[in-house]
């Protein structure tokens, strides 16, 4: 389903951030990305995503190279984000609706659902993450683990193969911990692929089928 072969990155020309990591993934396996702060954790979710590119060698989605070329086609960039959610670490990066429920709506409502479907995903995703009575609130006046909750709920509407996560557990306090463990074991048990980094070793145990560990590059 994904597959990185010996992908190298760099965000200023002569510091790396990844060198030659090569992953692959099958589809409805799970992954943890593990490693130090600062090895290269969110930089490779990011590559998996289409935010940022190799620097050298090759990643595939599903057989197709994903290069910043390949997602100025506007019909694949769409199948390809379609097929592929990604939550991050800081929801306060992916959060801009004026209410919950408008941000939820919002990636259906770019695939064209018809009104009804998306309300219907809508109350269904907000029910999954055991937001419904926040649905009217402004996302910015949420609590971190409120935005958390937002944030899957936004992906899952999409309803995609792939799900990538960023620390899912950081910063969460039980209850919130246990809602998203509970939520990658029902995705894991629906054949959902996922890759999420965690430092979370229960957790980690618990979900991934194996780890992948990054390490920072010597300088
Ligand atoms: N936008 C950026 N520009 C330059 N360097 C960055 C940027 N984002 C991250 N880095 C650097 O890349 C390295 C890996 O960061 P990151 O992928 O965030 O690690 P992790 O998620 O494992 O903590 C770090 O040295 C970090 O300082
Ligand atoms: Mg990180």
């Amino acid at each position: 389903m994904l597959e990185l072969k010996n992908v190298s990155h760099s965000y200023e020309d002569d510091v790396k951030t990844l060198e030659n990591v090569s992953l692959r993934v099958e589809r409805g396996q799970a992954v943890a990305i593990v490693g130090a702060n600062g090895s290269g954790k969110t930089t490779l979710l990011k590559l998996l995503n289409g935010l940022i590119f190799p620097t050298s060698g090759v990643y595939e989605f599903d057989g197709a190279p994903i290069t910043r070329k390949a997602l100025m086609d506007a019909k694949f960039a769409k199948s390809f984000h379609r097929r592929i959610g990604f939550v991050f670490q800081n929801a306060d990066a992916q959060l801009f609706c004026g209410s919950v429920e408008d941000e939820i709506a919002f990636g259906p409502r770019q695939l064209n659902f018809t009104e009804e479907e998306i309300r219907r995903r809508v109350d269904d995703c907000l029910e999954l993450l055991e937001i419904t009575r926040l649905r009217r609130r402004a996302p910015y006046v949420l609590s971190g683990g409120e935005k958390r909750r937002v944030a899957f709920a936004c992906v899952l509407a999409v309803n995609p193969e792939v799900l990538v996560a960023d620390e899912p557990l950081a910063s969460l306090d039980e209850l919130g911990r246990n809602l998203i463990v509970e939520l990658f074991k029902t995705l894991r048990s629906t054949g959902k692929t996922l890759v999420f980094a965690s430092h979370n070793e229960e957790f980690i145990s618990e979900i991934a089928d194996f780890r992948f560990n990054v390490e920072k590059p010597n300088a």
